[in-house]
Order: structure tokens, then sequence, then C-alpha cells
């Protein structure tokens, strides 16, 4: 999978990408991550690429132009399946979207910031609009790191124990059951004896009943789904 992001702030979204699995899923040509600074294609000398909102109002809206010469360009190389505008009023990202969109090949993921983009931008180039939660972020350079992360590790080869990614909270509508490690004992305080039975069938139906247990304390509208 390739990803392209558009951001204001590239400084922003260097890290996230380079530990642990993102960082094993570029290694390993599984997953490229590319990142445009906005300003580069902006064709003011001050390098501007936001101005005020027509009516009046605080805050700032980041242009057309810019925007629209980074993603055409993007598009005259390959083919994209999405163009992604990280916004809070956009489709609320879950588990069920992460693995629909793991399967796409390129993406490119604009992150917004200030008032927002201009609105022609939304009905002419976004093809799908993602919010991480209903909150509001300064800037959509962290939902996009979220966004990439959440795919990145579902990508075929990407995990090392490729079930993993199938027991994790969320796959089937439930939560992900308790773990322990050693020791069995601390303080007093004992891992399940079932875990310690050798018993991989018994374990297993332990482990879905926990599962059960904590979705119907925890989020009971999973289970409503
Ligand atoms: N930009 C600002 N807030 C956001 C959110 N909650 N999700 C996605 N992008 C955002």
């Amino acid at each position: 999978m390739r990803i392209d992001i558009i951001t204001v702030l590239p400084e922003l979204l260097r890290s996230p990408f380079d530990h642990s699995i993102m960082k094993r899923a570029q290694e390993k040509g599984l997953l490229e991550v590319h990142i445009h600074n906005l300003r580069d294609y902006s064709k003011e000398k001050s390098k501007q690429v936001d101005d005020y909102q027509f009516g009046g109002g605080a805050g700032m809206v980041i242009k057309i132009q810019p925007i629209a010469d980074c993603i055409d360009d993007l598009k005259s190389q390959r083919n994209y399946d999405e163009v992604i505008y990280m916004t809070p009023d956009g489709e609320l990202l879950n588990q069920p979207l992460c693995n629909r969109m793991s399967l796409y090949e390129n993406l490119i993921v604009l992150c917004g910031h200030y008032k927002g983009i201009d609105e022609r931008l939304r009905e002419h180039y976004i093809t799908k609009e993602i919010s991480i939660g209903d909150y509001v972020l300064s800037g959509g350079e962290l939902a996009a790191a979220v966004l990439v992360d959440s795919l990145g590790r579902l990508l075929p080869g990407v995990l090392n124990d490729e079930s993993s990614a199938l027991t994790d909270s969320f796959q089937d509508n439930l939560l992900a059951p308790p773990v322990y490690t050693r020791p069995s004992e601390y303080n007093g305080w004992k891992v399940p004896d079932i875990l310690l039975s050798g018993h991989a069938a018994k374990i297993e139906e332990w482990r879905y009943s926990q599962a059960v247990k904590r979705t119907k304390e925890r989020r009971p509208d999973l289970l409503e789904e």
C-alpha cells in the first residue's frame, strides 16, 4: 500500500512511522508513506497556502490552488483508490472501515488546518472524509497518523504473528480478552488457572467468554450491531 499525505506541518508526521510495526512494514516494502509539504505547491512568494474566509469570521481557510495542484500531480503518476480528507465531520473511523480500506493500493490523505479547506475541494477532489472521533484536533496530522497506523498493521505480512490482528479488540465486534504474562503470581495476584492448564480448546473458550463479558460491560453498543 502507498499512502501520500498532504500537510502544512510535515515535521509532525516524521516520527510516527519511523518506529516499531510501521517501520518494519516500510522496511519489508509492504507500506510506503510519502509526505508532501503543501507549501511546496504554493504559487505565492511567501509560500502562503491559506486566506481569509469570504463572508468574514475568524480563522483562515486553505486555498484551492496548492491542494489541487498537489493532488493533480500525484494523480498524474498513478491511480488512487480514494482521496481522503481528515475532518471531524467525516465518517467515524472504526475497525470495519479500516479492514475495508486496508485492501486499497494507493491513498491520498489530506490534513486540514485552521478553519478547514475551501468547500469546493471537498466537492470536486475529495472522495472520502474521515473523523477519528467526536472531538476537534488542531490539525489533521495526528488523525492521519492514526489512520495510517490502523491500516498499515492490517497489511498481510506486517505483523509477525499473522493471526494477531484478527484477535484485536473490535474484530468480530468484540473487545479483546485480558492477557497475562510471567510471573504466574505477583503480590498474591494469580493468573486464572485455565491459562496455565495447557488445554488449548478450553483456553479459547475462556477467552471468548471473557471477550463477550468485557464487551457487555464496557461497550454493549458493539453487541447490538
Ligand atoms: N481534524 C481535526 N479534528 C479531527 C478529527 N477528530 N478527526 C479527523 N480529523 C480531524
